[in-house]
């Protein structure tokens, strides 16, 4: 009988169905494990060498046809075939083209379950890495702005209403406090990625006697998977990267969001550079922030990606199964996803521009200084719901005559408390609001300098 996949081997009497090749195939996109594959294999190929399953010569052969494979991959030479399923298979298969039975002799003691872990922990692995290097750019580009944004003061909000006043590098480090929580979970999760897997063979290990050390330190893995049945079904290590590309991608919408608000005729706070802004095909006048829009609408498919590794590993049985071949699009998609946007807010933080006019222009709307009022009259001895009380009917009567707290008569503020005397103007107004915060993680200019610093230095920018 003929057989028409790599993968049916003497047992079938049939050849599966048309459709069959098309539904399962996965070179589409596993392609890009190329170099992983190819970085395993010949870890693979070394150790049956140093064990003597193989003769050296012949794993000189295998890795020296398999680096000239890399390179035809890399230079657009190789052609990819959809009947030989997987990027494994395609490597393989190229291999026993050139060197027959020595070719033959490569997948000796693993399996492509085995294989398939391995290269998704390399591929992740280095991953990994660029998503750091992205997080950092962006840390960067937030703490880059912050000298020169140090004594701009903006409001900043709860429930979306004026709340208090904060220096505008108190924005810039919040978000660089948020990536840096991504960041240590990027490295948290990659000690999990970094275990080989490989030699765990189908699901039960293997009989040839191979040694998992040897190859491990090869592809600089840390560790070596304990329980093969574990290996052969765990993508644990795979749905908690995605995880935190979705946390990144949450971080990044709000982002987003906020910024996509402030460049608006209403806010005026900021302009993010024309280079990530499009026209409207009607509207002349519109220069809209779709690269903003775009980073936060596509948060919702990081989050579907996530979702739907999650529902994909749920109550599948031990140990490998078809299904998680699903996995992989679904990572590579919230990877390039997230890294494109990465990219593209760092640009933008860096290129956009606070309109100070427009911003001041309407920062004593709004009673920023409220609160600080409050904590005066606190600290003059007056219980804190009392002077919650007090200030909340002096906020009104400013209200009643539309004016500032800082421009009622000083009878207004005695008749509320008669602790209070003229000293009550040094508090307020919102620059002086600012400046009588005081305590650790406040935006008091003191603190928040000291944060400045202390950024520079974990980001080696000083
Ligand atoms: N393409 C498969 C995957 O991505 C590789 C492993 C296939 N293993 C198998 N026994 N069919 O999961």
């Amino acid at each position: 009988m003929s057989r028409n996949s790599p993968s049916q081997s003497g047992v079938f009497h049939s050849t599966v169905d048309s459709r069959v090749e098309k539904f399962t195939e996965s070179i589409s996109f596993d392609h890009r494990l190329y170099a992983q594959d190819i970085r395993g294999s010949i870890a693979h190929a070394e150790m049956l060498a140093d064990v003597g399953v193989l003769t050296s010569e012949e794993a000189a052969q295998i890795t020296t046809a398999l680096a000239l494979i890399k390179g035809e991959i890399e230079n657009g030479d190789f052609q990819f075939d959809e009947k030989l399923e997987d990027v494994h298979m395609n490597i393989e298969s190229a291999l026993v083209d050139r060197l027959g039975d020595v070719g033959r002799k490569l997948h000796t003691g693993r399996s492509r379950n085995d294989q398939v872990s391995t290269d998704a922990r390399l591929w992740i692995r280095d991953s990994i890495d660029e998503t750091d290097r992205l997080l950092k750019q962006l840390q960067i580009a937030f703490v880059g702005r912050c000298d020169a944004d140090m004594d701009i003061i903006l409001p900043a909000y709860t429930h979306m209403q004026r709340a208090q006043p904060v220096l505008a590098p108190h924005y810039w480090l919040a978000y660089t406090e948020k990536f840096q929580r991504d960041r240590e979970r990027l490295a948290d999760c990659r000690r999990r990625v970094n275990v080989c897997s490989l030699g765990t063979a189908a699901l039960a290990g293997t009989t040839i006697p191979i040694d998992r050390e040897n190859v491990a330190k090869r592809l600089g893995f840390e560790g070596v998977a304990a329980n093969s049945i574990d290996v052969s079904s765990d993508r644990d290590f795979l749905v908690e990267y995605a995880f935190v590309l979705t946390m990144i991608a949450e971080h990044l919408s709000v982002w987003a969001d906020e910024w996509v608000l402030w460049s608006s005729v209403e806010f005026k706070f900021i302009q993010v550079p024309q280079q990530f802004c499009t026209g409207s095909s009607i509207m002349p006048q519109k220069i809209n922030p779709d690269v903003c829009e775009l980073i936060r609408g596509k948060t919702a498919r990081v989050i579907g990606n996530l979702q739907s590794l999650l529902v994909l590993i749920k109550g599948l049985p031990l140990a490998y199964n078809r299904d998680l071949q699903e996995d992989k699009e679904r990572l590579f998609d919230s990877v390039d996803t997230v890294h494109r946007s990465l990219d593209l807010t760092a640009s933008i933080v860096e290129g956009a521009t606070l309109n100070t006019e427009s911003i001041n222009s309407r920062l004593e709307d709004g009673f920023l200084d409220a609160t600080t009022l409050m904590e005066y009259l606190i600290g003059k001895g007056t219980p804190q719901r009392t002077a919650h009380h007090q200030i909340g009917s002096l906020v009104g009567k400013a209200m009643e005559k539309r004016c500032r707290l800082a421009e009622l008569p000083i009878e207004d503020f005695t008749a509320v408390n008669d602790s209070l005397d003229k000293s009550v103007y040094d508090v307020l107004g919102v620059e002086r609001a600012v400046a009588a915060f005081r305590s650790y993680g406040s935006t008091s200019p003191d603190m928040v300098k000291k944060q400045v610093v202390r950024w520079k230095e974990q980001l080696e920018l000083s």
